[in-house]
């Protein structure tokens, strides 16, 4: 099987129809998308494959054939932050953080269709991500701080 991640391509031995969040954590290493419920419901898995916001929970490593981007390669080689990580930390989102990686991979699909999304845009594109510690007002506040930067204002 071979899957690109974050610009880099893999080959290895998987059973084929290894759901891709397995393939991603426990063969390559990848642990930024996070198992929540397994079934397609809490969003924590969230993975970017041809920009859409997909939950890596519910799809066969197989079937994928395009770039996935994860939370891990969402920053500069340099290390500096994508504007929607930066926009996260600068609104202190996170508290327990489980959801975090799903929620701004979410986000960084959502600014990409809609850079300058409303609030009911907003609600609408992140209301499938949950979290538990009810981070949403700061979600919120974040995404619209993110979508400021990458528009320059
Ligand atoms: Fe704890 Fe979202 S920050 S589940």
């Amino acid at each position: 099987m071979n899957l690109t991640v974050n610009g880099k391509v893999y080959s290895f031995e998987a059973e084929p129809d290894m759901p891709l969040l397995w393939a991603l954590r426990d063969i390559l290493d990848i642990k930024g998308p996070k198992f929540g419920c397994g079934a397609g419901l809490c969003g924590a898995c969230t993975v970017i494959i041809d920009g859409q916001a997909v939950r890596s929970c519910q799809i066969p490593a197989a079937d994928v054939t395009s770039e996935i981007r994860t939370i891990d390669g969402l920053a500069n080689n340099d290390g500096t932050l994508h504007p929607v990580q930066q926009a996260w930390m600068d609104e202190q989102v996170a508290q327990c953080g489980y959801c975090q990686a799903g929620q701004i991979m979410n986000a960084v699909a959502l600014l990409e269709t809609n850079p300058q999304p409303s609030d009911a845009d907003i609600d609408g594109a992140m209301a499938g991500n949950l979290c538990r510690c009810g981070t949403y007002p700061r979600i919120r506040a974040a995404i619209k701080r993110a979508a400021n930067e990458m528009a320059g204002t």
